[in-house]
């Protein structure tokens, strides 16, 4: 299978980790016969620096026409002090809106051998296998423009969802849950704001489609604590913009890096955009040992999710799983002993048990 595949590196060791995954898909297409094309683009504070602006045409016209999209990472202290609509951010939320890629899915799953690089108690997060379910193209983050008033004193964002933006989000997630568990857990504020209440009287209504399905509900600020307390109360979990964005970095603690996790971007049709779910970690950009197994598993994820490749994507998260039961890890992962290994080092281990695994296949 031929397949057209954008590379968005975007800033920091959002840089250093693209070219992992690059890595590791060339050799699942040497091992299986595909052809990726890879075509790199500008996004974020790259872009600013190179034209002037956070998501270049040309960019936003090359992810239109592709099979699938990369991205590494965006942002960093050199663009921090731009106005809001100059940042490199805004590239991220933009490409994300323009592409209609409404549902991002961070799978949260421990790895044995990281059972003791997470600060919280083994017992505590052993088995523990979430999705979170984040709406990615609404609310807070895209209401009207965020603006100052009274003479800079005052501010104003705005928290705005259609009825239809909710209803595709969590048709979603009752559908993902269908596949695991069958246990669905809503996630909303809705004893004080009105999105809230709008979107628990969805789920109630959609419960109804999904009988087989298991719904809770749970305030976010009860979620949060529950969420590291008793990771494994949890399956599917589905959530607004912003509070998807904030539990998902808390979750990411369950499986000992935020390095670890991956993340899809998608819409109903396939396409989508893979991206970690961490950003460009200026305090160790530049020194080659950012983690790129959550860069490495959203190639995974882009496998399986946009071309269908179940197997090739199931070897990915089998070579990850092999290297870190050899002991290699970056050192964002807090183990004791093992070896302590650099970026570059790591998608060599990872590549090494992916051609072991086919040759043995
Ligand atoms: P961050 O996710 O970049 O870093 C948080 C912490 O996690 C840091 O200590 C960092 O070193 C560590 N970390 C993150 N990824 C790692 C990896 N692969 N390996 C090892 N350690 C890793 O969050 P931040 O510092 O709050 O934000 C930095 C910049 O990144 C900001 O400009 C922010 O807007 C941007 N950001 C971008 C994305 C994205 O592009 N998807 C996501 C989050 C933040
Ligand atoms: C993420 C990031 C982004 C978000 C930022 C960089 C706009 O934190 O992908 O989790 O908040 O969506
Ligand atoms: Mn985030």
């Amino acid at each position: 299978m031929n397949k057209q595949i954008i590379m968005l590196p975007g800033d920091g060791v959002g840089k250093e980790i693209i070219d992992s995954a690059k890595i590791v898909l060339n050799t699942v297409a040497s091992e299986f016969g595909h052809s990726f094309t890879f075509h790199q683009h500008a996004i974020g504070g790259e872009a600013i620096d190179l034209y002037g602006t956070p998501l270049p045409e040309d960019t936003v016209k090359a992810c239109q026409g592709a099979d699938a999209i990369l991205l590494g990472a965006v942002g960093g202290k050199k663009w921090d002090s731009l106005p809001g609509d100059q940042r490199p951010e805004k590239g991220l939320l933009g490409i994300r809106k323009t592409l209609g890629l409404f549902a991002n899915l961070r799978p949260v799953k421990g790895y044995r051998s990281l059972l003791h690089a997470s600060p919280l108690k083994e017992e505590v997060i052993k088995g523990s296998d979430i999705l979170l379910i984040r709406e990615l193209t609404g609310g807070l983050y895209f209401g009207k423009p965020s603006e100052r008033r009274e003479n800079g004193d005052a501010v104003v964002d705005t928290l705005y969802y259609q009825r239809n933006e909710m209803e595709r989000i969590i048709d979603k997630a009752f559908e993902s849950a269908r596949l695991r568990k069958k246990h669905l857990t809503s996630v909303d504020k809705a004893n004080v704001l009105e999105s809230s209440r709008m979107w628990r009287e969805i789920v109630d209504e959609k419960s109804r489609e999904y009988p087989d399905v298991t719904v809770e509900h749970l305030l976010v600020d009860a979620a949060a604590m529950k969420l590291i307390t008793q990771p494994n109360r949890f399956d599917v979990i589905v959530t607004e913009n912003l509070f998807g964005d904030i539990l998902s970095d808390e979750a990411s603690v369950l499986t000992g890096s935020l390095g670890m996790l991956p993340s899809a971007s998608v819409r109903s049709d396939g396409v989508g955009l893979y991206e970690p779910v961490h950003g460009s970690a200026p305090d160790i950009a530049g020194q080659g040992i950012a983690n790129p197994l959550g860069m490495i598993l959203s190639a995974a994820m882009m496998l399986r999710h946009s071309f269908g490749m179940e197997e090739e994507a199931a070897e990915i998260e089998e070579a990850v799983h092999d290297s870190l039961e050899q002991g290699y890890h970056t050192p964002d992962l807090q183990i004791k002993g093992g070896k302590v290994v650099t970026t570059k080092e790591m998608t060599e281990v990872v590549v090494e048990n992916l051609t072991t695994i086919n040759v043995s296949n």
